[in-house]
Order: C-alpha cells, then structure tokens, then sequence
C-alpha cells in the first residue's frame, strides 16, 4: 500500500467545480483572475452550484431567494446569547449554530436533490446572519435584520457595522469572497465530502467542513497573520522577528502550499487591496510589513504567499475584528462546500481509505490483575 503523509498528490475523486493546474486556479474552467475583476460573488454561488454562469434573471432570482432566506430561528440567536461572550470563538460559535439551524430545518434529512438544493439555498443564505448576529451580541448589540436591496457583499457588511458599507468596501469584501469560494480538494471540502459520503445530511457536511477550516494549518491562518503583524508592529523590525520564529522552526502563517509551488494566483489580487486599502487607511505599514515578509519567505524557505497573507490587512482594513477572518472566509467558502456536497450526493460511493498499520503484533492477553 502506497502512503503519502497528508495524503500529498493522491487524486482521491474527480470534479467539475474547481481546477489547480500549473498553478492556474479554474472555477468550472473560468479564470479566476476573470472571476476576480469582474464577477459579484452571487454569480460564483450560481457558477459553482450549476456548472454554468447565469443569465441576468437567473441571477436575479438567485440574489431575491438569497435574500428571502437570511433570516435565522431566533432559538438560535437566544443560543448565541447564551455563550460565554468573552471567550467562545465566533468559528466554535458558527459550527454549533449551523448545526443548531438543521434542527429547526424541516428537510434536513430529506435526501432528494431539489430538497439538498433548497438546503444549500438556505446554509448560504444563513450563514452570514450567523456571523454577524454573534459578532454585534458579544458587543452588546442586537443584530441587524438585512436589507432586500443589498447585494451579498454589502449585506454582510451593513449587518456586521449597522451602516451602509462605501462602495470600495464593498468592491474589496465581494472580491475577498469570489477568490475565497472554492479551492478543488482542500481539507474542509475533502471533510464535507467524506462526511456526505455516508449519505449524511448536508448540515452535517458543512458543519463538519467548519470544523477543518477553523484549524491554523487551513482557514485559521488569516487570523494569525494579523496576530504576527500585530506583534511586529513596526516594519523594521520585521525581518528580525521572522528570522527568531524560523530559529524556532515555527511555521510563518499565510506561507506556504501543499499545491502551488510558484505562487497562489489569489493572493495578488488580495496583495493589490490590502495595498490600496491601507492607502486609504493611512496604515500602510501593515502592506509594508507584509510585503518584506513576503519577499524574504520567499528568498529564504522558496515559499509563496498564500490567500491568507494579504487576507489579513484587508479585512484589518475594513475594520473587521481579527477572530471573524476565519469566520467570513466560511461565509464564502460554504459556497463551494455545497458545490462538492451536491457533486458527491449526485455520484456516491462511500470514501473509505486504509491506513497502513505500524502498531505491535502477536501480542498475548494478559489479565488485569497481572498488568
Ligand atoms: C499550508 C501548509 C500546511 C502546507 O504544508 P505541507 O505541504 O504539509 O508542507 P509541510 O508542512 O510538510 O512543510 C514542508 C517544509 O516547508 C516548511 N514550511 C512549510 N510552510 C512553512 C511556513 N509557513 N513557514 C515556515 N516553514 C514552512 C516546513 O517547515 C517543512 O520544512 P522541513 O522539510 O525542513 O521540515 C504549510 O505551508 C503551512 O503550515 N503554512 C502555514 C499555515 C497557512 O498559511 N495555512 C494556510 C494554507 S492556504
């Protein structure tokens, strides 16, 4: 039996969703860099979830079912309530509530396609109001219902701040989700997958994708950036404190990728924004300080940057607190979560691989009283 640690460079099932080659990434065969400049996340939604780009009516229809199903049980926003507001994670807090609203889901073990894809409708839809909800309770605000005539983008933001969000935000927000959607077979979409594999529902699916994407090695990273740039604090002093953490063998969060050996095509488009945004900030050391990281990882280790790095600054930018990073990069990536979800339902076999075992053998039973 062959066995890669961490599974590296094993196809472990095909798609039509999203593409890595030669350190190109493809939605359903559309450049991202096509998607990036041009596309509303809504679109991408529709993209990935139909293997087409939609019509202007079909997008329409999309953004008013997105709109009409927002809202989220208000048992789950006394839940939310009731966490210990000072110290629960808004990623644990959204991994319990996306469980939580399949309780209140009459179809949630409906197994027919057109009832997972009204689920899919509905998680989309839901999880930005669970975000944000959380984020203005453990301010001591009450959340904000959102508005039918916001699209995604800004809706998350004006339910996040209570204020219409300037148009730039929301151009930078919107771009943020479309370079975020779907990535082929990461951690968190290879969990949901195996996870519906069973022919388990879809919360399950997306709620145990939640779980992978809240660890530092996946989404968790785009919190930690901003940690690490926090406590540079200063540009100078940049080089010294990552030379200090290598010393360490500490890892460099938003460094590295299991696939692309060149460079992650998302992060220029996310180095371009954290630059023009903390241009409009006036705290351009941020994109100072990440760019002289940036350079020396790559001269030193020949590691790239990847879509977490630059993620940092801009959400920093946009005056976002540090722990909804990972949480708003669920916001977008459930999008493709739900993508594979409906892929796998719709060509299933159960994924169940080996592992080689390394343990003792021939070992004799000895009773308890004679351990
Ligand atoms: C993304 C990541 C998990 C991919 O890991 P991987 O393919 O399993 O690679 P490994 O962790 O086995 O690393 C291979 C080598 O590169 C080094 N390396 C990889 N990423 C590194 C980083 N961010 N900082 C410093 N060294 C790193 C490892 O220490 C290892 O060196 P060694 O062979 O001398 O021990 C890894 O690059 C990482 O941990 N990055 C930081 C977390 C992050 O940004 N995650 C978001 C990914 S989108």
């Amino acid at each position: 039996m062959s066995n890669p640690k961490g599974l590296e460079g094993i196809v472990a099932t095909e798609s039509s969703i999203s593409s890595i080659i030669d350190d190109k990434l493809t939605y359903v065969g559309y450049d991202i860099d096509d998607l990036a400049e041009n596309s509303s996340f809504e679109e991408v939604i529709y993209l990935l979830w139909n293997q087409k780009l939609p019509t202007q009516s079909e997008l329409d229809s999309l953004k008013q079912e997105l709109a009409d199903n927002m809202s989220i049980p208000q048992e789950v926003i006394d839940h939310l309530k009731s966490y210990d507001l000072k110290t629960v994670h808004p990623m644990a807090a959204l991994r319990t509530a996306v469980s939580m609203v399949g309780l209140y889901d009459e179809e949630a073990d409906v197994m027919e396609e057109d009832a997972n894809r009204r689920k899919a409708l509905r998680l989309q839809a839901k999880i930005p109001t669970i975000v944000t909800a959380f984020a203005r309770i453990r301010n001591g605000e009450e959340p904000i219902a959102p508005k039918s005539d916001l699209g995604f983008a800004a809706n998350f933001l004006y339910m996040l701040k209570g204020k219409d969000p300037e148009d730039i935000e929301v151009e930078a927000f919107n771009k943020a989700l479309v370079l975020h959607a779907d990535h082929e077979l990461n951690a968190s979409t290879f969990t949901a997958r195996v996870c519906v594999a069973t022919l388990s529902d879809v919360y399950s699916g997306v709620t145990a994708a939640i779980g992978a994407l809240k660890g530092p090695l996946h989404g968790g990273a785009n919190e930690r950036v901003m940690k690490m740039l926090t406590e540079i604090g200063d540009e100078n002093r940049a080089i010294e404190y990552i030379e200090e953490k290598l010393a360490n063998k500490e890892k460099i969060m938003g460094m590295g990728h299991r696939v692309y050996q060149n460079g992650d095509p998302r992060a220029k488009h996310l180095k371009e924004m954290s630059r023009q945004l903390t241009g409009i900030t006036g705290e351009t050391k941020w994109y100072d300080m990440s760019v002289k990281i940036e350079e020396y990882i790559k001269e030193n280790k020949g590691l790239p940057a990847n879509v977490d790095f630059y993620s940092a600054s801009v959400y920093h930018s946009l005056g976002i607190d540090h722990d909804l990073f990972t949480p708003i990069f669920a916001v977008s990536r459930v999008s493709g979560w739900l993508a594979h979800i409906l892929e796998q339902y719709s060509n299933n076999r159960l994924i169940r691989p080996r592992a080689e075992y390394v343990g003792p053998n021939k070992q004799a039973y000895t009773p308890i009283d004679q351990r």
